[in-house]
């Protein structure tokens, strides 16, 4: 949390991959005090990004530089199915895009022979 407000005046791209059902996401938005956070957020089931997006903060969630906002909730979050072991990137994910790669439970949730384009993809998306 402190990482981002250290970097208040930046715009920032944070990626999680394997979203999972938000667990590490929603946390650090709801203490985020980035205004220009952008939080990305990927997993190939449909049902755990289905739960990412019903979460309330998905939809509060926007950028806002406006001190006197009343929204609670600082920053933006997309979610969207993307399979890691995939050779392409998500269209909104462009090459060199990321400032921050979270990774929680990642590797372990895919079987070793998956891990190098896993992390070639991975190795693509950061700045
Ligand atoms: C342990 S959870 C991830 C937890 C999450 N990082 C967090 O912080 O809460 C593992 C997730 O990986 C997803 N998953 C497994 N293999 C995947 C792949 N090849 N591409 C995308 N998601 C995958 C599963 O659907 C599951 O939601």
């Amino acid at each position: 949390m402190k990482l981002f407000h250290n970097f208040k005046s930046f715009f920032l791209t944070a990626i999680f991959t394997l979203s999972g059902t938000g667990s590490s996401i929603y946390p650090l938005l709801s203490k985020n005090a980035n205004p220009k956070l952008q939080i990305k957020a990927y997993d190939y089931s449909a049902q755990a990004i289905k739960f990412v997006q019903a979460n309330p903060m998905y939809s509060t969630a926007q950028i806002t530089d406006d001190p006197a906002s009343s929204n609670p909730i600082v920053g933006s979050i997309s979610a969207s199915t993307w399979d890691l072991t995939s050779p392409q990137l998500p269209p909104n994910l462009p090459e060199g895009s990321a400032d921050l790669i979270i990774l929680v439970f990642v590797l372990s949730a895919l079987r070793p022979e998956e891990w190098a384009i896993a992390v070639k993809n991975i190795h693509k998306v950061r700045i």
